[in-house]
């Protein structure tokens, strides 16, 4: 979709790429039910324009809409365009940051992306990347959308105590590195960093920002981004009490490339699915083990000795791990191509290694 503003995009300028989501949402009685609403529904242009006049003196602002969907509905194909946008952006030097207007159910999977894909540019580029939502659509009384895009605007243009360029996010007034967004509440204002470590906006924290400069001294290399096409179907499998063999039997037949097992407890699974797992595997299907228990890390050999190939997912949940796979699938594709023998489990232990900050 076309871009608007009323500035030439050769100003200086924030871009703010609009996707969708409760903070583009409208609810038919919001005084009544704002819960009930449907997401994606306003322009981001409108919602700039409702916090325009309050943006810091002299900065620019042009927006641009690539999507306008609930993010449960997010694809390969709207990830390769916000990725080739935001590569695009970073590489203009009229670009002074980035902010993105994003449902927030699948906000930690773009979060990921983006740190993958982009963050070793805005990092080297000097700039900042910020991912921000709502939890309350945009005409609900006391609707956090405004506040929160306000936030991003104002971290994205401004050298807030030496933050460096890098993939972030802003809700609810903290702000967080956008690979530890996991949404793991269904109302709260801060749903999608509630766990994640973060920092009021507009004080940041040492210890957080020490984290985030190991973090960014880690991340050497960007993967490249999927075209369309070239996404490698993965799915994700919850282990459970009953658990049945034919849960992972069905897959045999099919051109799934990687299955990530959100385990119980370290990220096992039940005993029913090891000979299956293990035939997913000898058909070539990439196989990361993680926690269903939405916190701490799943790793490698514990609590029993992991079958060859199999990888732990580290500190990435389930939504992460699966995005972190697809890119490391396809990235290994490329290389392979390009005479490189790297694997998909050197690609994936590049991100799911990445230091975690306390
Ligand atoms: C969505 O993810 O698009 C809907 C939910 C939200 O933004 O909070």
């Amino acid at each position: 979709m076309s871009s608007i503003s009323n500035v030439s995009e050769n100003t200086p300028h924030i871009l703010i790429l609009g996707m969708g989501g409760t903070i583009a949402g409208l609810a038919p009685n919001p005084e009544e039910n704002p819960l009930q609403y449907q997401a994606g529904q306003v322009g981001v242009d409108a919602l700039v324009a409702h916090v325009q006049a309050v943006v810091p003196e002299g900065v620019k602002l042009v927006s641009r809409q690539l999507a306008n969907i609930n993010s449960r509905n997010l694809t390969d194909a709207h990830l390769t365009s916000l990725g080739l946008a935001v590569k695009d952006a970073l590489l203009d030097a009229a670009v002074k940051g980035i902010v993105i207007t994003h449902g927030t159910d699948t906000i930690e999977e773009t979060g990921l992306f983006l740190q993958a894909t982009c963050g070793k540019l805005a990092h080297t580029q000097s700039k900042r990347v910020i991912l921000t939502g709502a939890m309350l659509p945009s005409n609900a009384p006391g609707a956090d959308g405004p506040s929160n895009l306000l936030d991003a605007l104002r971290w994205a243009s401004t050298s807030i105590d030496n933050c460096p360029g890098g993939i972030y996010a802003v809700m609810d007034g903290r702000g967080c590195m956008a690979i530890d967004l996991a949404k793991r509440h269904a109302t709260a204002l801060n749903a999608p960093l509630q766990n994640a470590p973060s920092s009021s906006v507009g004080l940041i924290n040492p210890s957080w920002l020490s984290g985030v400069k190991a973090v960014q001294a880690a991340w050497n290399e960007d993967l490249p981004i999927p075209q369309e096409g070239e996404w490698p179907w993965v799915e994700i499998l919850t282990s459970h009490a009953g658990a049945r063999p034919e849960t992972i039997t069905q897959w045999l037949s099919s051109a799934v490339k990687g299955l990530v097992i959100a385990g119980t407890g370290h990220g096992g699974f039940h005993d029913d699915w090891v000979n299956p797992l293990d035939q997913a595997m000898a058909q070539g299907v990439a196989l990361v083990r993680t926690t269903r228990t939405g916190a701490g890390a799943t790793l490698r050999n514990i609590p029993e000795v992991d079958a060859p190939g199999c990888w732990a997912s580290g500190a990435l949940t389930a939504p992460r791990a699966r995005i972190a796979l697809q890119l490391a699938l396809n990235a290994s594709t490329q290389a392979n191509k390009a005479g490189k023998p790297l694997t998909w489990q050197d690609f994936f232990a590049r991100i799911a290694d990445l230091p975690e900050i306390r």
